[in-house]
This record gives C-alpha cells, sequence and structure tokens, in this order.
C-alpha cells in the first residue's frame, strides 16, 4: 500500500480547474488561465510545495487535452465520461443541491425527487468517486487535500476511507441552506451529503452564518458534528492585482466605450454578475424601472450599467432568465429611452477589462443577490472606483456581514425599497461618499486571496489528526 502513494503534499480538488483547453481550426491546443483566490494561494505556497490540482474536464477541448496526455503540470484533468459528468453537475450540483442552498425552487412545483433524481444521483456518486480515487492516488503520506464546493460534497467520506492518513479539509463558497430548507432533500440523500462533508477534519465557510446554517443542519440529520471542525474564511478582494490589472490600456479603451454609450454627464448604477438566478438581475431592473416612475427628475440624468454574463445555459431555466433580462431592459428602454439617453446599457458577453472599466467609472454599484455565498464585486468594486462609489447591497449576500455597516442594505426582494436605495446611493454627498467607499476597501480587502488560502492550510495542518 505504502508503495502506491503519490508525490503531492498540497491537493486541490474543484469541478471547475485552473484551465481550459480549445481545439484552433489547425487542430493545435489553446489553453487558456483563470484566476480567483485558489489560483493564488497555490502560486503563493510555490512550486517546491509540490502542489496539485485535480478537476474535471468540462469542454471537448479539455478532453481532447488530457486524451493527448497535453495537461500542465500541477494540473490532473480528469476525463469523467461526458453523460455522468452532465448528470453530476447540471443535475444534481445545479440544479438541487445549488437551489437548496441558495432557496431557489418555486416549491409548489419543485424540487420533484423521483426515479430519475435517484439515476442522477448515482452519477453523482460516481462523479465523486472519481475525485476521491485520484487523490487517493496522488496524495503523499500525510498530504493536505482541500476539497472545493457542493460538486464535491462526497468526496471527503469517500478520501477518508481510502486514505486515513491524510489532512481533508473542504471549502464551501456558497451559502448553507438552513435545516428547514435542507430537509426538503429525501432523508437518506440529506444524510449522505452531510456524513460526506463530514469525513473532512475541517470544513471552511465564507461566513459565520452558513457556517451555523451547516451545524443545525448536522444537529437535525446526522447526530452533530462529530469530530469535524469548522472554520469561517471570509474570502476578500485581490487589491494589488485589481489595482494593477485596471489601469492597463484595456481597460482605458472600454472605459472610453462605455462613456460613449452612457452619454455626457450622466450618472451611473453599475452591476456586474453572472446571469445567475440567485443574483437577483430582474429584481434589480425593476427597481430601476420603479425609480424612473417615482423620481423623474433621474430620467436622461442616470444610465443602468448592466453586465450579465453567461452562465450554465445547459439548463432551460438559466437560459430563460437570461431571455427575461434581456426582455425586460429592452422593455425599459422602450418606454423611457429618447433619442440621446438609453436607460439601460446591457451587456452579456463576458469581458472582465470592460467589468473594470465600469467598476472605475460606477456611481451606484448594486448587489441585490436574492442569496450568495460572498458575492466578489461588491468587495472589487470599491477597490477599483475611480472617485468613491455607493453601494446597495442585499443583506442576503455573505459579504454583508463585513461590508453591511457602509452599505445601504436592502431586502432583495422589495423592489420599492430597492428603488430608494438607489435613489439615496445617488444622491449620497461626495464627502461621505469617499469615507464609505475607503472603509468599504478596506473591510473588502483584509483578508486577500493568498492569504486566505494559506490560513486554511495552516488551520488544517496544525489540528491534531482527528482519526
Ligand atoms: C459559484 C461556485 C463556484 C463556481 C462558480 C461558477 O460561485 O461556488 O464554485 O466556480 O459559481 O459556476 P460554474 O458552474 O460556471 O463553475
Amino acid at each position: 500500500m505504502v508503495a502506491s502513494f503519490g508525490a503531492a503534499r498540497v491537493l486541490v480538488a474543484s469541478n471547475r480547474g485552473p484551465v481550459s483547453y480549445d481545439v484552433g481550426e489547425d487542430g493545435s491546443l489553446r489553453a487558456r488561465r483563470g484566476g480567483g483566490g485558489l489560483v493564488s494561494g497555490l502560486s503563493a505556497i510555490g512550486p517546491e510545495a509540490g502542489a496539485l490540482w485535480v478537476c474535471s474536464a468540462l469542454s471537448d477541448g479539455d478532453r481532447e487535452a488530457v486524451r493527448r496526455g497535453a495537461g500542465e503540470d500541477g494540473v490532473r484533468m480528469l476525463d469523467i465520461p461526458a453523460d455522468v459528468h452532465a448528470d453530476a453537475y447540471n443535475g444534481i450540483a445545479n440544479s438541487v443541491l445549488w437551489f437548496v442552498h441558495h432557496m431557489l425552487y418555486q416549491t409548489p412545483l419543485e424540487p420533484v425527487f423521483d426515479a430519475e433524481f435517484r439515476r442522477q444521483w448515482a452519477s453523482y456518486e460516481t462523479y465523486n468517486r472519481a475525485f476521491a480515487e485520484a487523490l487517493a492516488e496522488e496524495a503523499a503520506q500525510g498530504a493536505a487535500v482541500l476539497v472545493q464546493d457542493y460538486h464535491l460534497t462526497l468526496v471527503p467520506g469517500m478520501l477518508r476511507e481510502l486514505r486515513p492518513d491524510l489532512r481533508i479539509g473542504h471549502f464551501s463558497h456558497t451559502p448553507w441552506a438552513p435545516p428547514e430548507y435542507f430537509a426538503m432533500l429525501p432523508d437518506d440523500i440529506a444524510r449522505q451529503v452531510l456524513r460526506g462533508m463530514l469525513g473532512a477534519d475541517r470544513l471552511g465557510f465564507l461566513t459565520r452564518r452558513w457556517a451555523d446554517a451547516f451545524t443545525a443542519c448536522c444537529e437535525r440529520f446526522a447526530g452533530g458534528l462529530g469530530d469535524t471542525r469548522i472554520g469561517v474564511h471570509g474570502l476578500g478582494a485581490d487589491a494589488d492585482f485589481l489595482r494593477a490589472r485596471s489601469h492597463e490600456a484595456d481597460v482605458d479603451e472600454r472605459m472610453a466605450a462605455l462613456r460613449e454609450e452612457i452619454g455626457e454627464g450622466r450618472r451611473t448604477i453599475v452591476r456586474v454578475d453572472r446571469t445567475e438566478l440567485s443574483k437577483n438581475i430582474v429584481r434589480g431592473l425593476l427597481a430601476y424601472r420603479q425609480l424612473l416612475d417615482d423620481r423623474p427628475e433621474w430620467r436622461e440624468r442616470v444610465v443602468h450599467v448592466a453586465f450579465a454574463y453567461p452562465s450554465r445555459q445547459d439548463l432551460a431555466v438559466y437560459r430563460d432568465y437570461t431571455a427575461e433580462v434581456q426582455r425586460l431592459a429592452e422593455d425599459i428602454n422602450e418606454r423611457y429611452g429618447t433619442p440621446g439617453w438609453r436607460p439601460v446599457v446591457l451587456h452579456v458577453k463576458d469581458d472582465f477589462a470592460r467589468s473594470l472599466a465600469a467598476y472605475r467609472l460606477a456611481d451606484v454599484a448594486l448587489v441585490n443577490p436574492i442569496r450568495d455565498g460572498m458575492n466578489l464585486v461588491a468587495k472589487e468594486v470599491p477597490v477599483v472606483s475611480d472617485t468613491g462609489c455607493a453601494l446597495v447591497l442585499s443583506r442576503e449576500a455573505g459579504a454583508h456581514e463585513e461590508l453591511g455597516e457602509d452599505a445601504i442594505t436592502v431586502n432583495p426582494y422589495d423592489v420599492v425599497e430597492t428603488s430608494r436605495a438607489l435613489h439615496e446611493a445617488l444622491t449620497m454627498s461626495p464627502a461621505d461618499r469617499t469615507d464609505r467607499t475607503k472603509r468599504l476597501a478596506a473591510s473588502a480587502t483584509a483578508l486577500p486571496p493568498a492569504r486566505w488560502f494559506l490560513d486554511q492550510l495552516e488551520a488544517l495542518r496544525e489540528g491534531t489528526p482527528s482519526r
């Protein structure tokens, strides 16, 4: 057994990896690298640390890269059969677990846990097992393994059985459902998820609120936490990266283009999201429409800049939501627009440089999710903003725990309150706005991504092995 141990000392496991591949017209593979907290964390520990990232092949290009053995150093992509992956990722992770933790169901008609659900659940188990087996194979004796998110809730328990010597951590980037909502899951599935998670030595959450919800679920459905420790790590914005990146030439170009679209002398209300049900983009537009109705003095003087980037388009409910966002934006533009003024500037094509340009220009940032693990946009805008920015922030975003005092808080379901908050934000005095932005930026950057990652690693290694 010992002879079969791998060499990696620190392992990260997540559905989406740090790199993805496209096959070009000439058949060559093109790699694209992503960012985020885990990427910063792994670069901070340095190449000599023996780190390995285990992730899933997601696109045809990724699968081709695996077949050609063209992967990057430090990354192992798992070529899980496409149908198994689709059931696990679309069917279970994004349509059930994501919906439960974000409380997204329209409960009179859904969820329905039928035979099809059970079939997809078997794929979710297969997919989790593929990760557990790859990690067991690659990890050195006593290595630290950091498993990410709701896609991989069963991995800690499976891995614990295969490799009791490892230090296993799991981190949730989402909220956790309160027990009354979690109880919607079939009893055996609820127990399996919790026991899978409790296979870890340590579980991390973005806020105390989500950690407490998890603990409450364990008390109700799994007989408590057992030996598993819980930690809270509120991921912050990467100030150094954002400040440098937002002053590169492409961002300046995007600012000029956006200014053209907005028009001279107008205020801006900015939002940047994945087109995600939980982000509440539709109610954001309704609140803006209410503002134009209640406060006609803002007509011609303000523009709502809304970036809603494609996400999870395999799911019909996401496609429908995207269509509704577009329909409502057009409706507002038709109803209120004038020859010289387009009230909503909506972009749906992902463009990071343009997002940063919008952050720099924003007078008001609108972040109104119905439920969100953290929401990094709320933390990034105050850091990047050129002249200070008022933040309208949902009390249901994890970020509200840290930023609430200097934001204008809204109930995300209340569009009348949200429209009033937009007015208050637009009329905030420049001095107040500057002061608040400074404090928001300080809170938002308190735990930079590299530190966030290293804290988890240290805590995992320091704890006495629980088994
Ligand atoms: C959430 C999850 C992340 C995920 C992201 C994008 O923030 O917590 O783990 O990476 O959504 O979702 P996607 O389905 O595109 O990976």
